[in-house]
């Protein structure tokens, strides 16, 4: 049994860790300041920081992803969708547990329609996607919704889902203590830079790009950016790739 799951506890409580996160996004309003916890202010630099990042991995990998297909996981309203994905791909699905963020998601990316394909209405640790969609899966700020095992087998399905050059993006919180951090409030946890290291060894992935997100307000966690590819596929595909 790995670290959350012991403190998470038996299958009852790994199954009311993932009802009571419902039951929390349920009350939470469908709006920007809803999805980043009534820091809506801070999403724009979030955004400058998510571009750089993409931008050096298209410019500087030497297999980079294709500008084609991206993914966007626990996308609430699709707040990322509407000011990342669709400017760099042509084409955006979004996976969501919670029906009513995906339905106002519909009205917020109004403008850009043509470039949503699928809304998923699903939780992550169920979501399995189509194999070699994708060129780039965005992850960020849900994946300390699922326990360490499903999110382990979370990643392995993202790397059936990317295409032969494409790439995992994880964009998360950590922790300063170095410790698991628990959230009873939203029923989320918030881990440590090695524990998320950790489990990335654990799917089998290889970190090609990491970057800390700058110039956010004190007194927040952490936050992080991991470019991720599959080590089978970095062995085979990027030999000589090194980490940039
Ligand atoms: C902090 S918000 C972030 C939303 C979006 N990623 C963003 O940055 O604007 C977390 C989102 O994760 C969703 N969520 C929570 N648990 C989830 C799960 N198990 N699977 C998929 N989405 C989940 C919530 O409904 C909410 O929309």
């Amino acid at each position: 049994m790995d670290k959350i799951d012991e403190q998470i506890g038996d299958d009852t409580d790994a199954k009311e860790f993932y009802t009571d996160a419902a039951k929390y996004w349920d009350k939470v309003p469908a709006t920007v300041d809803g999805m980043l916890g009534g820091f809506g202010f801070i999403s724009q630099t979030d955004i400058e920081g998510s571009q750089n990042f993409l931008k050096s991995l298209f410019i500087k990998l030497k297999n980079p992803p294709e500008n084609d297909y991206a993914l966007d996981c626990g996308s609430g309203i699709g707040r990322i969708t509407k000011n990342l994905l669709v400017k760099n791909f042509k084409h955006v699905d979004l996976v969501e547990q919670n029906s009513k963020f995906l339905d106002t998601a519909k009205d917020f990316l109004s403008s850009c329609s043509s470039k949503i394909g699928q809304y998923y209405p699903q939780g992550l640790q169920d979501f399995c996607p189509e194999p070699k969609k994708y060129d780039v899966i965005w992850c960020q700020w849900v994946l300390g919704h699922l326990n360490d095992d499903d999110l382990v087998e979370f990643f392995k399905k993202c790397i059936i889902g990317l295409k032969e050059n494409g790439i995992l993006i994880v964009k998360e919180n950590v922790t300063s203590s170095n410790k698991v951090e628990i959230d009873t409030q939203d029923s989320s946890v918030t881990r440590a830079y090695d524990d998320l290291k950790n489990i990335f060894k654990r799917a089998d992935l290889a970190c090609l790009k990491e970057q800390k997100q700058i110039h956010m307000p004190r007194g927040l966690y952490p936050i992080f950016m991991f470019a991720l590819r599959s080590r089978l596929t970095t062995d085979k595909i990027t030999t000589n790739e090194t980490v940039i």
